[in-house]
């Protein structure tokens, strides 16, 4: 039986999409971009990012750190906005394609970087999306897996705001509408120190978490 589709519950394309991917760049975007600086140092001929949407970090990966992107959204309006990106910045090394998720996990193998940002909070059935990548990984020094994903908890402030709660409560109402989860940050972290403790030899039970 096909597994049910996902249901994107923001908005996509030009306009008020386009400007809220761009402010979550201008918040997130520096430390995304410092991180991969960081640890992607070797050879990353080839990355992959699922669930690209507008292509901020598709275009910088393409600019700064890979020879060739491959960038998946499932939404068209998205992947027109981001291939215009591309060509104002004269970025020619990267592909964009339509395409799931969940079946882009299974490319994962013939990629040195697999990247996702903000996507997992999106996503039903994020035990499957992993298990199809891990699946096809080599799990080997060439053969990364980069995800950054929502952290319902770790939305604070100091001093104590109340609007900074409210938003992210409202945020989590709207995502369980469609069975996602705004905490998924936390279990793929888990499960992720799971398999690494496994891949060294030491006795872990991956995927507890979900
Ligand atoms: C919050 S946006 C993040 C975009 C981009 N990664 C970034 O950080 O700027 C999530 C994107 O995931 C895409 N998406 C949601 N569910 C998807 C699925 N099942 N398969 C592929 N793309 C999906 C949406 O269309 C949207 O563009």
């Amino acid at each position: 039986m096909e597994a049910k589709k996902d249901q994107y519950t923001l908005q996509t394309g030009a306009g008020i999409a386009d400007e809220r991917l761009g402010f979550l760049q201008k918040v997130h975007g520096p430390d995304s971009i410092a991180f991969l600086r960081r640890h992607m140092t070797s050879k990353n001929n080839r990355i992959l990012d699922i669930g690209c949407g507008t292509g901020y970090m598709a275009t910088w990966m393409a600019d700064n750190i890979a020879k060739n992107v491959t960038a998946v959204d499932q939404s068209l309006a998205q992947l027109e906005i981001a291939k215009l990106r591309t060509t104002s910045l004269n970025i020619r090394n990267i592909e964009f394609i339509q395409g799931d998720a969940y079946d882009s996990a299974m490319q994962a193998g013939q990629y040195d970087l697999t990247y996702s940002r903000f996507l997992m909070q999106h996503l039903t059935d994020v035990p499957r999306f992993l298990k199809n990548t891990f699946d096809s990984k080599n799990c080997d020094d060439s053969n990364y897996l980069i995800i950054e994903a929502a952290i319902h908890s770790g939305w604070a402030s100091i001093p104590h705001q109340n609007y900074i709660i409210s938003a992210a409560n409202l945020f989590k109402s709207l995502l369980e509408i469609n069975g996602s989860d705004f905490d998924i940050g936390n279990k793929i972290f888990h499960t992720m120190r799971a398999r690494e403790r496994q891949a060294r030899g030491e006795y872990s039970e991956v995927g507890s978490d979900f």
